[in-house]
């Protein structure tokens, strides 16, 4: 206790605007002038939001500021963060304002009222075989994390400086000999409702950037993602955000670099808007994968994504829904067989640059074999869906082709619509589009049959 006492203290508006004051040995040193605007910024859904309005977040107590102390040894600050929390939790701002680094596993599912001003940077111990062991470990997908943050009413914010660095390089070399490695996903919410998460950096994840699950009434704006491998052994998996039992999610205004799906709406999304995001390089803004296990029922329901610029991209929208069987896919990805919905889910305005398939909705998710898949249709629907307002540029690779839509059957989509579609292949050629088991007569675009 006396050591916990050492580490964090609660200060007043008064010392905090006097921080050049404080000595070296307190818990905050010259960085900590910032403290001084550590107001929460104002953040709202903007232009769109999912229905019905967010809860009023009331402000902070302004005599409850918990400087994280950096440990001195620099070996591990989880004890030191946890204290914090602690501590100003029920109305307070626990601030970041130094480098840190995460070397034991974080539990903050237990929050209440309180901000979070990350102004410096928080990293992560790259030890494999310690956070294969000891990380929080997830049902879904075998995914895992080394920090989460749950409750109720947290408001997360960087003011454009604070850095979450998943020190991702030593995970991806071990992937890349071990291809069922489990890796921690960067920034969990697991369970938290109410709050935003605003003006973070992240960099370099050992698998996802962000993990949104069993959460509700979430705003994520002004956030900067990039993931860079140092070597020939990529960086794999690394979404943007993936969202899972989650209901009344706003992602807005972020400029996104990585590898897989920018934003991924997994089982049970509903009333989603995703706005205002640059992506490069992901495999775009995708409903799914779903119907992966088979005793799960999935749901996407109600999802809004407008305003996006989508670039280098395997994909712009996407639509990815596994076959009625077991399908072997990569050594750690495979299933099939599970049923559900995708219903009313819209994507409006995204401009394509270089992405090789504009929009590839498929029931056939995994399989290579399109004979198997139809013998097998897949057991969720999709329905109530509208490609709208996109325009831009393919990539060369299916030139003059430049998107797919391939059901399982008729039965198993309805209402699938095309409009306001310009989008062209590199060679000048008119544009071609795949479609299989689609109602051509929604689709204000350039069907052709289905190649086998
Ligand atoms: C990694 O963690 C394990 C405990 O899980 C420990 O035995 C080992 O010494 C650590 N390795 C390094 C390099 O710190
Ligand atoms: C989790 O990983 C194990 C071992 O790689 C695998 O057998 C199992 O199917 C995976 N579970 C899920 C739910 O993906
Ligand atoms: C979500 O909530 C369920 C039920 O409480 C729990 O089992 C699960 O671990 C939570 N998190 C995730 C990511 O599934
Ligand atoms: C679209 O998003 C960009 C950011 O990528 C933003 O600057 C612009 O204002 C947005 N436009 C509309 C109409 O919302
Ligand atoms: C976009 O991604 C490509 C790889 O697909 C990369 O070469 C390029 O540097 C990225 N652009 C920016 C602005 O980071
Ligand atoms: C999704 O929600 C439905 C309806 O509440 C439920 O039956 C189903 O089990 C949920 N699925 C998952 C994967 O959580
Ligand atoms: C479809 O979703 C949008 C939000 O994306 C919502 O405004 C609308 O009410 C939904 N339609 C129905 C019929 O639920
Ligand atoms: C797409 O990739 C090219 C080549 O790697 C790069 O020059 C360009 O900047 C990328 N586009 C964006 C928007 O980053
Ligand atoms: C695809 O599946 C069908 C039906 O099961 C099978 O007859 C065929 O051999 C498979 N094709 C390939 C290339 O595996
Ligand atoms: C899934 O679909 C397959 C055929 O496509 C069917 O045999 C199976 O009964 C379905 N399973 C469920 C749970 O609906
Ligand atoms: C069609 O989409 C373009 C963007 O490609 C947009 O500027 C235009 O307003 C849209 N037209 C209609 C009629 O909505
Ligand atoms: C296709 O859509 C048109 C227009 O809504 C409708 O008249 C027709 O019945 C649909 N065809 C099928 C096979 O559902």
């Amino acid at each position: 206790m006396q050591l916990y006492r050492s580490i964090t203290f609660v200060f007043t508006p008064a010392i905090l605007t006097l921080a050049g004051l404080a000595s070296s040995s307190d818990a905050f040193d010259g960085q900590s002038r910032r403290g001084s605007h550590v107001d929460r910024p104002n953040i709202k859904p903007h232009p769109l939001h999912p229905g019905k309005q967010f809860p009023h977040s009331p402000p902070r107590d302004a005599s409850k500021y918990c400087f994280v102390k950096p440990s001195c040894s620099h070996i591990d600050d989880s004890p030191n963060i946890l204290e914090a929390f602690q501590r100003c939790n029920h109305g307070g701002t626990v601030v970041f304002d130094a480098t840190y680094i995460i070397a034991s596993p974080l539990d903050l599912t237990f929050l209440d009222r309180v901000d979070v001003a990350i102004l410096g940077t928080i990293g992560f111990n790259n030890n494999i075989s310690y956070w294969t062991e000891h990380s929080f470990k997830y049902e879904y997908q075998n995914s895992s994390a080394m920090w989460r943050f749950g409750g109720k009413d947290v408001n997360i914010y960087g003011l454009g400086d604070g850095l979450i660095d998943g020190n991702g390089q030593a995970w991806y070399d071990a992937f890349a000999a071990n291809p069922s490695l489990q890796r921690p996903i960067l920034f969990v919410l697991d369970g938290l409702h109410g709050g935003s998460v605003s003006g973070l950096q992240m960099k370099n994840p050992p698998m996802w950037f962000n993990f949104i699950a069993n959460s509700s009434e979430i705003v994520v704006s002004d956030i900067k993602l990039n993931v860079e491998s140092t070597n020939g052994n990529p960086a794999k998996n690394t979404d943007g955000w993936d969202t899972y039992r989650s209901d009344s999610i706003v992602l807005q205004d972020s400029i996104i670099n990585n590898g897989d799906d920018c934003v991924s709406f997994k089982p049970n999304s509903t009333n989603i808007v995703v706005q205002g995001l640059q992506c490069n390089g992901s495999h775009g803004i995708s409903v799914g994968s779903l119907g992966q296990y088979i005793n799960e029922f999935d749901i996407v329901e109600n999802v809004y994504v407008y305003n996006i610029s989508m670039s280098n991209a395997s994909d712009g929208a996407r639509i990815k829904v596994w076959p009625g069987s077991y399908t072997p896919f990569q050594p750690s990805l495979s299933g099939g067989g599970g049923s559900g919905y995708v219903m009313n889910v819209t994507y409006d305005g995204l401009y394509n640059s270089n992405n090789d398939w504009a929009i590839e909705l498929t029931q056939c998710y995994g399989s290579t074999n399109l004979t198997l898949c139809n013998e097998y249709p897949s057991n969720m629907t999709i329905s109530n869906v509208i490609f709208k307002n996109m325009w831009g540029t393919t990539s060369k690779k299916y030139d003059p082709k430049v998107g797919t839509l391939v059901c399982s059957t008729p039965s198993t989509c309805s209402n699938i619509r095309a409009q306001n579609i310009t989008v062209q292949p590199p060679s000048g050629k008119p544009a071609q589009w795949i479609c299989n088991n689609v109602n051509n007569t929604l689709l204000d675009i350039n069907c052709v049959a289905q190649e086998s």
